[in-house]
């Protein structure tokens, strides 16, 4: 299936098993290629884009958000410069949303923007990294601190590669998927619950996933109102997840999170969903510690934040909660 992205840069999310298999048909590779992997993903991939290539040239990053850091940007940027690209040439991301971001943010910056191709390969990336534009890297402490919206020329979303991924990360990518359809598409929702193998079905839900997110920044791309909606979990799931890392993953952060906000039949049919999935439903925490966090937040003004709702599944609300009322 082909997704075509239209805002200020139209792109194409193509999503099909075994597109990577025709990487060279899919992107212009007939130029100075860096592809930007890192350690924990299967070298394969990076070797099939590098094979495609008409002068391909590899980079592999240390793996993990630590190192989403400027250590690694600058890494990427002596790659580009020692191997004299110019602004014809472009740098290609193959793996998680790490690689993803930091790839995307050193094509955004080098000569001020060169060619961007994104092939995520875990279900989190594929999900919620593969439309809307944000590239980024963590400085001093702050997540996403430095970054750009600089949209991908092409996205390739090949759902086989998700067979090297394990099941913790495979499921909580998927609460990606739980957070849209949640919000948007109570059909799809009803889809991811009833399914009985999420990994056969991954295409579909992909593909249904993405296009929900494809719709929402098209109308909002730079989150000024409705794209608010997709961080559904995530006030509560973010500070979750700056107390449980490394413990927990960031889909299960915001499993918790979603659960934090809703109530009655919506939080019991999240709640069902995260176990059929085996993702964390309970988690020891302090609210007044979450207050604090949520407090810090960049997303907070004043003594507000922007809360999203489920009032039913399907359908969402956006209010101006107190900090100290965001547990209800
Ligand atoms: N730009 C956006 O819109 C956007 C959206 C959501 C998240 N993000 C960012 O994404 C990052 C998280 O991404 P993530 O969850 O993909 O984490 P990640 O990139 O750290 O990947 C998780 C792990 O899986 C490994 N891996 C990747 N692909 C694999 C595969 N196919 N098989 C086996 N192992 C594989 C990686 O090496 C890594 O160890 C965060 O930094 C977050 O800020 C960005």
């Amino acid at each position: 299936m082909v997704i075509p992205v239209r805002g200020e840069v139209n792109y194409d999310v193509i999503v099909d098993r075994g597109a990577l298999s025709y990487v060279g048909e899919i992107f212009s590779l007939g130029r100075k290629v860096l592809v930007v992997t890192d350690d924990g993903v299967p070298t394969r991939y990076a070797q099939q884009v590098l094979s495609a290539a008409k002068n391909g040239y590899l980079i592999t990053l240390k793996s993990g958000e630590e190192n989403k850091n400027f250590e690694q940007y600058k890494r990427v940027l002596e790659a580009l410069c020692d191997n004299a690209f110019t602004r014809t040439d472009c740098v290609v991301a193959v793996g998680g949303g790490v690689v993803g971001d930091l790839a995307g943010f050193c094509a955004a910056t080098y000569m001020r923007g060169i060619d961007f191709y994104n092939v995520p390969t875990t279900l989190l990336a594929q999900l919620d990294s593969s439309v809307g534009g944000k590239t980024a890297i963590d400085f001093m402490g702050y997540k996403n601190c430095v970054g750009a919206f600089y949209p991908p020329q092409k996205v390739l979303i090949d759902p086989d590669v998700l067979d090297t991924l394990d099941d913790r990360q495979f499921y909580s990518g998927l609460v990606e998927a739980v957070k849209m359809s949640a919000t948007y598409d109570a059909d799809l929702f009803g889809f991811i619950e009833k399914c009985s193998d999420a990994r056969r079905d991954a295409q579909e839900i992909i593909e249904r996933a993405v296009s929900i997110k494809r719709d929402v920044t098209e109308r909002d791309p730079k989150e000024k109102g409705e794209r608010k909606v997709l961080n559904f979990g995530h006030t509560i799931g973010h500070a979750i997840e700056s107390i449980a890392m490394p413990k927990l993953l960031h889909g299960e952060c915001v499993g918790l999170g979603m659960l934090a906000v809703s109530k009655g039949e919506v939080r019991e049919r999240i709640e069902s969903v995260l176990r059929k999935y085996s993702l964390p439903v309970s988690y020891e925490i302090n609210e007044s510690e979450i207050i604090d966090l949520v407090r810090h937040d960049k997303k907070a003004s004043g003594d507000e934040v922007s809360l999203v709702t489920v009032p039913s599944i399907g359908s969402y609300e956006i209010k101006k909660v107190k900090i100290d009322r965001i547990f209800g």
